[in-house]
């Protein structure tokens, strides 16, 4: 499902954004996982893989001072932030599957409806979107980023499952907890 165009804006992606280097294929294996253990089919699997790679190409369009800033945000900056999921879908809807597009305008809804543009809430937000959220959450815990040094696998797994119900989905959750028990969560290597 990716071509060469798709391939470059994600190399592009990860060259511009210190964070997501490395950080996006390891959310789309993950991704991909987690969509397996839910017996999602192989259509939805490939939109994984590529919506796990795109989810943050909207903060392409951000100012980079904000983007690897190292310590907490402002509520102006906060604002700017959280307007990525709508760029990555403008960026991307009319280009690629509109499932995927809407995979990445969706992911960082929450599942009790506290999350972002939209506050959808359960079963409104796509499964894929649902899925990714985990996935980002895991990495971006268990990862370098200039906003906090990277978080004990332990801790990561505990939120997590902590959060299932509120941040999210407790079914994806389930399976999550499956793979972290199978010690088949992505790891990030030492760099
Ligand atoms: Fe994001």
């Amino acid at each position: 499902m990716r071509d060469l165009s798709t391939d470059i804006l994600i190399q592009v992606m990860e060259d511009v954004i210190e964070d997501l280097h490395g950080h996006v294929h390891r959310v789309s294996d993950l991704a991909v996982n987690l969509g397996t253990g839910l017996d999602l089919d192989q259509d939805d699997q490939k939109r994984l893989a590529l919506a796990g790679v795109l989810h943050d190409v909207g903060k392409i369009h951000l100012d980079p001072g904000i983007l690897g800033k190292p310590g907490p945000l402002t509520e102006e900056e906060r604002e700017l932030m959280r307007r990525h999921p709508e760029l990555g879908f403008a960026m991307t809807r009319n280009r690629i599957d509109p499932k995927v597009a809407e995979a990445i305008l969706y992911h960082h809804e929450r599942y009790d409806g506290h999350g972002y543009p939209f506050g959808l809430t359960g079963q409104e937000i796509p499964i894929l979107s649902r899925i990714i959220l985990v996935a980002d959450a895991f990495d971006a815990m268990t990862s370098v980023r200039a906003y906090q040094p990277a978080l004990p696998v332990d801790y990561a797994i505990d939120e997590i499952r902590r959060n299932a119900g509120s941040q999210f989905d407790p079914e994806v959750v389930e399976v999550f907890m499956d793979l972290a028990e199978r010690d088949l969560l992505p790891q990030v290597l030492a760099s």
